[in-house]
């Protein structure tokens, strides 16, 4: 008889070891672990220590072992160049380890780092499983971010190999990411030793011959490579995020833990069966994509989908319905973000009466909150629950859902709904005091958190620990803030730093606001995150001047903008800001960022104790207000 959620999550938190060790009995395992939870180095946890095993083997050749190398594994739809291509388990596993030969034959090895900076194309899982396959360790970086941010990636890392593509599309735009990973390397200290790149017709890059080589170059002569057994808590992955300062986190993640509660997710999280459809329209470059494009379906043996488009306008806002009808898509995971998206364009949802979904279940929401009128809409037009559920880079997996492959609740609109099993999360105030039900505080895990939740930083142990585990000995901050409802309940209501989430994306305030420092009339900075219709929010700048600065204001701002552009990337969506006599600080120096953020999206705010002066707030309302804030 199947546990209540309680009896499940009661377990999951009293005997961890014995809730996990049976999951990881559903994976091959070279060896089985010593200790299922090596807890000597808080808080450094390790679990199934000792056990030896391999994420590519579990997520492709043990399908194919297991009799079901015919069945789909993966599935690439690309709107935007016309192609669609379905490859099985064993297609899939033999490019995988035709590649992961290639790249051992050119001197690959484990624990080396390789970086994959591509488009939504099948080579980006290619090379993402063949380095698992071989122990190497990749980093995929997002290709919304400019050259800078690549190059900071590449000095923090030192990849040995860059894995990229000639281009990307976006809607009718030619990426050329040749060129944007050219510059990286030449603003990089660290020099990569061969870059792969992989030719698309719609822009062919040159190649530097003492360095590149094409895809097709790279793998002629090459020999498939088998899978290496790695210790469990060998990297997988580093994946960077954005952290306060301007400077990105590398969260590690490992293979034993890391395979084993993905797996479990998708059983238990998502409700999916082996053989289904489950499709995640995100990105390789981020958690999302990492752990439910990639990893979390083929090690659960779904047919996962590479989408290569935008929910509207490629071609149009029905190009979702169509992708879950053509391939039976029976849970679909993505941002609010894209659901208001298409809303705006579609509100009638006129476009879903195309298609016939009859196969499909359950929407996933993630990646920002959900917000109620988004979800209620999504509900009415397809007539299936969706669920929010919450999550972060750190974590790999979700920390808060209704869980579905369990005991599913009601849904409250708001909520991410309660923990789920593996984390043991309180809200607590700055004493450290649990708070009552519907009080808000921060939201902090309390240890060890479950597998498949990040090992450390890359290189920087002391930041791990400083960043996450010292403001609360015995938990890690979550850096949201938020309450649990008196029915256990979690709402996230904002993050306690200066993080922003652009379009589900997450960024740093403070790395814009270096790009703005930067500016030779620029005498200080802030960027705050504005409330926005579309994207949730979207940075707003604000520049005090040096004095005697006669440039025109229109040119200052126009090239601030096209700093973060270059610098950081189109995808901080980075397109106001506003020139200001001085900014609102408290008598000690901090800029009252939050005051100005609740000034900007028009709510009501009460004047802080400390300000050293509020008339500066009625200059920063009417700044806000020339262009299209604080109404
Ligand atoms: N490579 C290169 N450039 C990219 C890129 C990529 N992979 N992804 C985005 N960009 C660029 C876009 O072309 C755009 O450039 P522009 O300023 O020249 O127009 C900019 O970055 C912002 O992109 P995006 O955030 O995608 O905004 P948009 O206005 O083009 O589309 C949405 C808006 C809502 C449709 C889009 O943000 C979306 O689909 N969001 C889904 C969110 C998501 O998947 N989040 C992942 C976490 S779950
Ligand atoms: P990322 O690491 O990019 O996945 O961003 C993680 C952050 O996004 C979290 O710390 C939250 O602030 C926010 N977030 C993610 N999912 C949700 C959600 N369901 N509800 C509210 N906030 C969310």
């Amino acid at each position: 008889m199947s546990l209540s959620y309680n009896e499940l999550y009661r377990e999951s938190i009293q005997n961890p070891e014995a809730f996990w060790a049976e999951a990881a009995e559903r994976l091959h395992w070279y060896k089985k672990w010593d200790k299922v939870l090596d807890d000597a180095n808080p808080p450094f946890y390790r679990w199934f220590a000792g056990g030896m095993t391999n994420t590519c083997y579990n997520a492709l050749d043990r399908h194919v072992d297991e009799g079901r190398g015919n069945d789909t594994a993966v599935i690439y739809d690309s709107p935007v160049t016309g192609a669609k291509k379905c490859f099985t388990f064993r297609e899939f596993r033999d490019e995988v380890a035709l590649f992961a030969g290639a790249l051992q034959s050119r001197g690959v090895r484990k624990g080396d780092r390789v970086i994959i900076y591509m488009p939504m194309i099948p080579e980006a899982l290619v090379a993402m499983l063949a380095c698992a396959r071989i122990g190497a360790i990749h980093s995929v970086v997002f290709g919304g971010f400019a050259s800078h941010e690549l190059a900071v990636r590449i000095d923090d890392c030192k990849p040995k190999v860059i894995i990229s593509a000639s281009c990307g599309i976006e809607r009718e735009k030619i990426v050329d990411y040749k060129r944007l990973l050219d510059f990286a390397i030449e603003l990089a200290h660290f020099k990569p030793e061969i870059c792969i790149i992989r030719q698309r017709e719609q822009l062919k890059a040159p190649l530097n011959e003492e360095r590149d080589l094409t895809w097709k170059q790279t793998l002629l002569g090459a020999e498939p490579a088998p899978c290496v057994p790695l210790e469990s808590s060998d990297p997988l992955y580093i994946l960077y995020t954005s952290g306060t300062t301007g400077k990105p986190k590398g969260v590690v993640r490992d293979n034993g833990g890391h395979m084993v509660a993905l797996q479990w997710s998708m059983e238990h999280v998502y409700g999916v069966k082996p053989g289904e459809t489950y499709w995640a329209a995100s990105d390789v470059g981020w958690v999302v994509g990492h752990s439910y494009i990639v990893y979390a379906p083929l090690l659960n043996g779904n047919a996962t989908i590479i989408f290569e488009g935008k929910p509207v306008g490629t071609p149009d806002p029905g190009v979702f319905w169509r992708i879950i009808e053509e391939y039976g898509v029976s849970v679909f995971f993505t941002a609010p973000t894209a659901f208001r998206a298409i809303k705006k364009e579609d509100p009638n949802a006129s476009y879903l009466e195309k298609h016939d979904l009859s196969n499909f279940r359950t929407l996933f929401l993630a990646g920002e909150r959900a917000d109620p009128d988004t979800v209620k809409w999504a509900e009415e037009k397809l007539k299936v629950p969706v669920i929010d559920h919450w999550w972060q880079t750190e974590t790999g997996w979700a920390i808060a859902a209704n869980c579905q492959g369990i005991e599913p609740g009601p849904v409250k609109y708001g909520s991410a709904s309660r923990p789920v099993p593996g984390y043991n999360v309180k809200v607590v105030n700055h004493e450290m005091e649990e708070l009552k039900a519907g009080e808000m505080g921060d939201i902090v895990i309390k240890h060890p958190l479950p597998p498949g939740t990040m090992l450390t930083l890359w290189k920087a142990d002391n930041r791990f620990t400083e960043s996450y585990m010292s403001a609360f000995p015995g938990y890690y901050q979550t850096s949201d803030a938020g309450y649990i409802d008196e029915d256990g309940y979690v709402y996230i209501m904002s993050r306690t730093d200066d993080i922003i989430n652009v379009a589900g994306h997450r960024l740093s305030t403070g790395a814009i606001e270096a790009e703005l420092s930067a500016h030779p009339d620029v005498a200080e900075s802030a960027v705050i995150g504005a409330a926005d219709d579309l994207k949730g929010e979207v940075p707003v700048g604000f520049l005090v001047l040096k004095t005697g600065v006669d440039t025109p204001h229109g040119q200052i701002v126009k090239h601030v903008i096209e700093y973060v552009r270059e610098n950081i990337g189109p995808v901080a969506s980075f397109k106001k800001a506003v020139i200001v006599e001085r900014l609102p600080k408290t008598r000690s120096g901090k800029i009252l960022r939050s005051t100005m953020r609740r000034i900007a999206n028009s709510q009501e705010y009460t004047m802080p104790a400390t300000i050293d002066d509020p008339a500066i707030l009625d200059e920063i309302k009417e700044a806000l207000q020339s262009i299209g804030y604080a109404k």
